[in-house]
């Protein structure tokens, strides 16, 4: 398999890593890096590209990534290179993965990629990342029926620096509360930090106008818990995803780097599961 990957950071690097210890071994590998910073792009990820065989080539345009002929890119960079670098690698014809999946609370953004794959002959997949049971959400989408309601409960210092400050006193916390319930439209675009999960959940299902979301502070979640529970005419169901971080990136939450891995393990091997 001829891979890319769009970005350099704590996603690409984990992911090389698991790659690598899963024996999975590339014809190529290209990593688009932003203009200047493809030294250190090579810095950070040649010990895992190593173990992974078929050179590691950085770039810092888009046109030279696709001058590669990736068979498959996998986006884990930022909203912006969705749009910017995602879009033409699909428009190119190469089969993508999304993992910024916030990027798609933007209505513009979403018909743009879908245009895009279209024009290409290309598919873009949507990675499930931090978030779990989305085959049987999209199943139960079809079905009909369909209610959604998303809780994302985090300790109160995980909700500093969004306008969570300002509906509560995060700090003095001694119960969890409700802050935030609204659409997943909303949710995404006042909380672009929590965007990913809510968008996720929001494309598998109800879609983003119906999917209900809440937002609670809890001074005794032990890390990020996502929950949600489903209403259809095929079945119910309710999950709870408790991720842990990274040990070597607490950042990093490392269910979303192995849901990533999956899907290239996917796509490189003769069975996907
Ligand atoms: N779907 C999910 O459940 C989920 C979970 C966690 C993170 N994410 C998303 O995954 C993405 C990556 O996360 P991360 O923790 O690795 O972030 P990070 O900040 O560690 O790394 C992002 C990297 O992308 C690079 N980059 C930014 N714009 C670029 C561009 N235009 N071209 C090339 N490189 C570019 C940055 O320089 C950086 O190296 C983020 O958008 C994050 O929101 C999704």
């Amino acid at each position: 398999m001829r891979l890319a990957l769009i970005g350099y950071g704590n996603i690409a690097t984990s992911l090389l890593g698991i790659l690598a210890e899963q024996g999975l071994v590339l014809d190529r590998l290209d990593i688009l890096a932003r203009p200047g910073a493809e030294d250190r792009a090579k810095d950070k990820l040649s010990a895992s590209a190593s173990t992974l065989g078929g050179g590691l080539h950085v770039h810092g345009s888009v046109e030279a990534l696709i001058d590669g002929k990736p068979d498959l890119v996998v986006e884990v960079a930022t909203h912006d290179a969705v749009r910017e670098n995602l879009l033409q690698c699909l428009e190119a014809g190469i089969d993508g993965v999304l993992v910024s999946v916030g990027a798609l609370a933007d209505g513009e953004t979403e018909a743009a990629l879908h245009d895009a794959a279209k024009t290409g002959g290309a598919q873009l997949r949507i990675v499930p990342g931090a978030v779990g049971g989305i085959d049987m959400l999209a199943a139960a989408r079809l079905s009909g029926g369909l209610e959604v309601t998303y809780i994302s409960r985090k300790p109160p210092r995980a909700w500093q620096g969004t306008p969570a400050e300002q509906k509560l006193n995060l700090a003095a916390l001694e119960t969890a509360e409700v802050f935030y319930e609204g659409s997943a439209r909303e949710a995404a675009r006042d909380y672009p930090k929590n965007a990913n999960v809510a968008a996720t959940i929001a494309l598998a299902g109800a879609g983003f106008e119906a999917t209900r979301v809440k937002m609670i502070a809890d001074p005794q979640a032990p890390g990020n818990i996502h929950e949600y529970t489903v209403r259809s005419n095929a079945l119910d169901f309710s999950i709870r995803l408790e991720g842990k971080p990274s040990p070597d990136n607490p950042k990093t939450s490392l269910s979303t780097v192995y849901s990533v891995a999956r899907e290239i393990l996917n796509a490189a091997g003769p069975v996907a599961i």
